[in-house]
């Protein structure tokens, strides 16, 4: 049986408002996805992950929803988004939208109905309860952000609580009423029917809570999320995906012990689903072993991995792989090291816009900044070349950019960096091309070698393809013996020629060799 493509694709994930602005208002938009799908393709990635472009208030930035099957003005028409999806197949590209299932903007026609009136057709999508006896809310669940508020608002029109496990703008649907599940469906069914190859769930772990909403107990496991019901409702969602030959389903698993994670991934589930415990691994070479091997260990045969080190939720790798006395030069050393371990590891790697840059989190001046939850850093806009000849747009926009671009755009952007062949930008694309040519790095077993201490070392193998990868996260010098006769050096993260053995690693380098048969 052939593989799935995405289990070799790599999926590189758009934030549109921050990607490419087309019309000059300094907002990323579909057009300009489009005017830009040429440099991804040739960056080497195979499919896109697009963050919603739906109509939406933009209180959360596209993750609150008022019209799942409409773009947002902002973005673009309807037209655009069927051009977008055409044009990125006529490149070679897949497509994935990013469907947000668990809950809606309070714009939503189904939240302003169910607001209106107790007796409302849609009242019941939502979760609507009475206080506690106490006159606070129903219980005691918080939402995920602002940090430390309740998950409840009162609606002072109908006199009860709703639910809402991100922002109050962002009611939760109720996944246990089946006209839920089926008009959640029928979005799904939407753009899979416009052409899509994929969707990527947002918040998936939302979609299951206790049916007795019982409050929190500390030390206990939360009640409000990854409840046990939600895996009846996915697969549903998996059924309806299966349905078009091979649509993959992308989850965001937003849990921290991969116990949590796998499950998931069940064979009539999901496909892929982010690993936030690897995400969140400290720059620490035992420990990122520890937990590959611990999904490997806990995963079944069909079971794929997926591992990311950035998106728009997160704070930049370089930036939180660095210590805080690093250099330029250090802290684009450590970016290396990341690039080709999460472009090397077995399992599908996604990509975060401007992390091929080796772009650091962005120091917004005091006062400036939109997103309520800190998260501005990591989203501004993608520089496409330097300020000093395309403005402080930076090639992004001809207007002002609705964030400022990084300080470090002069020297980290596309066209820079695209001319320098020791650019972060060329290492990616080296990694890429590697990745395409070389069946043991998709495809391949894997296996950890003894290192010496903060390195890393493994073997992929398929067929008779050997490819060793070592990564030295030290600070300093260290020696590996291998005990392999003869080995290619086919890539390395900065100057080093390692040849024989002890291979000799230099702070911060990684290399990819080819195990030569003697
Ligand atoms: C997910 C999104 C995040 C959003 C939240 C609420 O975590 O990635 O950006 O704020 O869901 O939809
Ligand atoms: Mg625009």
């Amino acid at each position: 049986m052939s593989r799935p493509w995405w289990q070799d694709a790599v999926i590189y994930q758009i934030y549109p408002r921050s990607f490419a602005d087309s019309d000059g208002d300094g907002i990323g938009d579909l057009p300009g996805i489009i005017e830009r799908l040429p440099y991804l393709r040739s960056l080497g990635v195979d499919a896109l992950w697009i963050s919603p472009f739906f109509r939406s208030p933009m209180v959360d930035f596209g993750y609150d929803i008022s019209d799942h099957t409409a773009v947002d003005p902002i973005f673009g028409t309807d037209a655009d988004a069927q051009a977008l999806i055409d044009a990125a197949h006529a490149h070679g590209l897949r497509i994935l939208v990013d469907i947000v299932l668990p809950h809606t903007s309070d714009q939503h026609p189904w939240f302003r109905d169910a607001a209106a009136c107790r007796d409302a057709p849609t009242r019941d999508f939502y979760v609507w309860r009475d206080g506690h006896l106490d006159g606070g809310p129903p219980n005691n669940w918080a939402a995920g952000f602002p940090a430390g508020t309740s998950a409840w608002t009162w609606h002072a029109g109908t006199a009860q609580w709703y639910l809402h496990s991100h922002l109050p703008q962002e009611p939760d649907l109720d996944w246990s009423n089946p006209a839920v599940r089926a008009a959640q469906l029928d979005v799904v069914r939407f753009w899979l029917d416009r052409g899509v190859d994929g969707v990527r769930l947002d918040s998936i772990n939302r979609l299951g809570k206790d049916p007795a909403y019982r409050d929190n107990v500390a030390g206990e496991r939360s009640r409000q999320q990854d409840w046990p019901t939600l895996h009846a409702y996915l697969r549903e969602v998996r059924a309806l995906v299966d349905r078009y030959p091979d649509a993959v389903a992308v989850g965001e698993v937003w849990e921290f012990d991969q116990r949590r994670i796998v499950p998931y991934l069940a064979p009539d589930e999901l496909h892929l689903a982010h690993n936030f415990v690897f995400a969140r691994s400290r720059f620490d070479a035992a420990e990122i072993r520890r937990t590959v091997e611990e999904f490997t260990g806990m995963a079944g045969p069909g079971t794929w991995p997926a591992w990311f080190l950035g998106n728009h939720d997160e704070p930049r790798r370089v930036t939180r792989w660095s210590a805080p006395r690093d250099d330029d030069e250090t802290r684009e050393a450590r970016g290396r090291l990341a690039a080709m371990l999460l472009l090397t590891l077995r399992g599908t790697p996604f990509l975060y816009q401007g992390e091929e840059l080796g772009l650091p989190d962005t120091e917004l001046p005091e006062g400036v900044g939109e997103d309520g939850n800190g998260r501005d850093p990591q989203r501004t806009p993608m520089p496409w070349a330097p300020p000093s000849t395309a403005g402080p747009g930076a090639g992004f926009t001809t207007g002002e950019p609705w964030l400022p671009v990084g300080g470090t755009a002069e020297r980290l952007n596309v066209t820079t960096e695209l001319q320098d062949p020791g650019s972060v930008l060329a290492l990616y694309r080296t990694l890429l091309a590697l990745r395409r040519a070389r069946p043991s790095l998709r495809a391949g077993s894997q296996a950890f070698l003894d290192a010496p201490p903060d390195v890393l070392a493994y073997v992929r193998a398929d067929g008779g393809e050997r490819t060793l990868v070592i990564l030295n996260f030290a600070a300093t010098t260290r020696r590996i013996d291998i005990g392999t006769p003869a080995l290619l050096l086919l890539v390395s993260t900065g100057d080093a020629a390692c040849s024989g053995s002890p291979i000799v690693m230099g702070p911060f380098s990684g290399v990819v060799l080819e195990a030569v048969a003697s």
